[in-house]
């Protein structure tokens, strides 16, 4: 098929799409296109995945407006069905690939979802197709890896047998669909006209900019953007720390900080988690392993909102230790256990990693979170006898929680907040021994 037939197929719908990885972004982007009339094949390695997608039943946590929906009618309708079978593919135009793309212990990517995948389509790949990586890679995958890996496994050569691009994602779980339709994209072709093709593609289910680059530079912005985060929020962590020595209130200076012009210094928390921020920073760094490139914010960046939890932990050492009581043998409930607010994806959350290190204290955890079915219950029920409450995640959930209830049924009355979420007045009038990140003994 010449380019010019793929991109007549695609202007009008008639492209057969394959979306390989159904998980927090293959899914809603499989749905989307399904819904705006194309003819979408789903494949996965999990049996209970396709089995639930077949069904119209959405194997994706927490709140996603509109998924289940869009799922149930594409699968109703014939338009969007799921496999196990990469034999299944051989008749798609266009291939999108959402595999998960993690770092390891030594924080350089593993990339056996995306190989694999790539090494099961390029042998069945069809003549003149389009492939797209939507997945998270570090600069320079597309070059060194996607093209040579897809080339062999196929025997087709690029921009010959098969076209190619990345076109990487910027979800968030809990507005999935949301973020899907209204972000901005880049759009990096392995050429000018794969990446005006894929515009045509995206224009169908984006309602945004969609701009078109070459590969590097889809693959630097979106690690960038996510490295840029990283390091902003490592920035406001690092003055938490600070202010709690030195007798200030982060929340206040932060505040303050920012009525400067220019300047748009980001909440502390109690760590940063989730599939993307934690590892993009690594993705972007190990583009440059084995050069002579110094970097140094990138990895301190890290460093920093790693340790959030375990100065969390610290936190609640103290508060327990001016009780008279120690991390061992000590009951702590925590309040949320998602990586973030109004979600139940618990991927590489901060709250694993201090449930984590209280677990090796000896300390016994009760864990609570709205959203995550196995923690979810009666806060106040839950947090009774404990010695400490702790506030990982801001889910608007625990904004009614009723304080002075907690403050009774706790056996020390000590509330940790890791997110100055309830207020030092409202903890105070409740009668709580509130400790607030950020915030030095005493202010406030
Ligand atoms: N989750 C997010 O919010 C988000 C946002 C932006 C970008 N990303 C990036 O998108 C990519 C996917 O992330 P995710 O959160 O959707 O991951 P996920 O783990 O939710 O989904 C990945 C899916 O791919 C499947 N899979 C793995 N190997 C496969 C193979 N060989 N063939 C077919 N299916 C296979 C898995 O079974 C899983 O269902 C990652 O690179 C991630 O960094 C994620």
């Amino acid at each position: 098929m010449m380019i010019s037939d793929l991109s007549n197929k695609i202007q009008h719908k008639k492209a057969n799409l394959a979306v390989i990885g159904l998980g927090y972004v293959g899914l809603p982007l499989a749905c989307e296109f399904a819904r705006v009339g194309f003819n979408v094949l789903g494949i996965d390695i999990l049996d209970e995945r396709v089995r639930r997608i077949n069904k119209g039943d959405s194997p994706i946590k927490g709140i996603e407006p509109g998924l289940e929906d869009i799922l149930a009618e594409t699968v109703s309708k014939g338009t969007l069905r799921a496999s196990l079978e990469y034999t299944d593919i051989t008749d798609r135009d266009v291939i999108l690939i959402c595999v998960e793309t993690p770092v390891g212990e030594d924080n350089m990517p593993h990339y056996d979802a995306l190989r694999s995948a790539l090494v099961s389509l390029g042998k069945l790949i069809k003549e003149g197709s389009l492939v797209i990586i939507e997945s998270t890679i570090a600069p320079g995958t597309m070059q060194h890896l996607v093209k040579p890996v897809l080339e062999e496994s196929s025997g087709l050569k690029l921009n010959e047998g098969f076209f190619l691009g990345n076109c990487p994602e910027r979800v968030m779980p809990g507005k999935l669909l949301m973020n899907l339709r209204l972000l901005n994209r880049v759009v990096g072709g392995m050429t000018t006209e794969t990446a005006e093709i894929m515009v045509k593609l995206y224009k169908h289910i984006v309602r945004a900019d969609l701009d078109p680059v070459d590969c590097v530079t889809a693959e630097l912005v979106k690690t960038v953007e996510n490295t840029y985060r990283d390091v902003q929020i490592a920035f406001a962590n690092e003055i938490a720390l600070i202010c709690e020595q030195v007798g200030g209130d982060v929340w206040k200076v932060r505040e303050l900080v920012n009525k400067s012009p220019g300047r748009q210094m980001l909440y502390a928390g109690s760590g940063v988690g989730g599939p993307c921020i934690p590892k993009d920073p690594w993705l972007l760094a190990s583009s440059v392993s084995g050069s002579q490139t110094p970097l140094s914010i990138i990895p301190a960046a890290r460093n920093i909102n790693d340790y959030m939890p375990t100065h969390m932990l610290n936190l609640i050492h103290a508060a327990l230790a001016e009780h008279n009581r120690e991390l061992a043998g000590a009951k702590i409930f925590i309040m949320g256990y998602a990586y973030m607010e109004e979600t139940g994806e618990t991927r590489n959350s901060p709250s694993q990693s201090l449930v984590y290190q209280l677990s090796d204290r000896q300390s016994q955890v009760i864990i609570h979170d709205p959203y995550v079915p196995q923690y979810q219950g009666s806060v106040l029920e839950m947090a009774r006898d404990c010695d400490a409450a702790v506030l990982m995640v801001k889910h608007q959930f625990y904004q009614n929680l009723d304080l002075k209830t907690l403050r009774q049924v706790l056996r020390s009355g000590i509330l940790v907040d890791g997110r100055s979420f309830f207020g030092v007045e409202r903890a105070n009038a409740a009668g709580l021994d509130y400790w607030v990140l950020g915030i030095a003994r005493g202010v406030g």
